[in-house]
């Protein structure tokens, strides 16, 4: 953010200066090697990354510094994933990775590789819900949402680890998801009820 606000200012201040005359006769010059390295080093830099997304084999060329989330919304396009924090605190990033919950703000997208990540859209088969999304809607666990798709892929990786957990497996599993709205005590429902209703 800081360079490019430096390289803007430059840019303003280079206007001012009548630089647009000079634009013209740099424009016949032909640019040296050295006068144009952003480009291609950016392309140098990208890492190519091979996983399995929501069932669907992804390979993508990234910057290595690309975290999980940034990946998966930037480049996938899979919004459903939020970003509250951004700081492995809140929890609101969550998603499965080989089935269980990972923050994904606060992984590198690389550390993906050859994994298996499932998003929030991921769960639904068709237009059909998981019974843990199902539980959410009946007992209405959520207030604005937000946190919501991160609380929804924590409970689902408990289901994945034990169906039938107790109570307090559930509280604990979740304790890493935070809700600004307080909607706990309904979040806590709906994992309770979904686990009530495995097999
Ligand atoms: S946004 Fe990832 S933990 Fe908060
Ligand atoms: S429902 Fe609003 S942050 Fe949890």
């Amino acid at each position: 953010m800081k360079s490019k606000d430096i390289s803007r200012r430059k840019f303003i201040k280079n206007l001012g200066g009548g630089v647009i005359g000079a634009g013209v006769v740099l424009s016949h010059k032909p640019l040296k090697a050295e006068d144009q390295p952003a480009k291609d080093e950016n392309k140098q830099n990208l890492a190519r990354l091979n996983l399995t997304v929501n069932g669907k084999k992804v390979s993508l060329d990234i910057e290595p510094q690309t975290t999980l989330a940034q990946m998966l919304r930037e480049k996938l396009k899979l919004t459903g994933t939020k970003v509250v924090c951004n700081h492995g605190e809140c929890g609101a990033c969550t998603v499965l990775l080989d089935g269980r919950p990972v923050y994904s703000c606060h992984m590198l997208a690389l550390d993906a590789e050859g994994k298996e990540v499932i998003t929030i859209e991921g769960l639904m088969e068709g237009e059909k819900l998981q019974p843990i999304q199902e539980a959410f809607v009946k007992h209405d666990g959520l207030q604005c949402g937000f946190c919501t798709p991160g609380q929804i892929m924590a409970a689902q990786g408990i289901l994945n680890k034990n169906p039938r957990p107790d109570r307090l497996e559930i509280m604990e599993g979740m304790s890493g998801n935070i809700c600004r709205c307080a909607a706990y005590p309904k979040i806590l429902e709906s994992a309770i009820a979904a686990a009530e209703k495995a097999e």
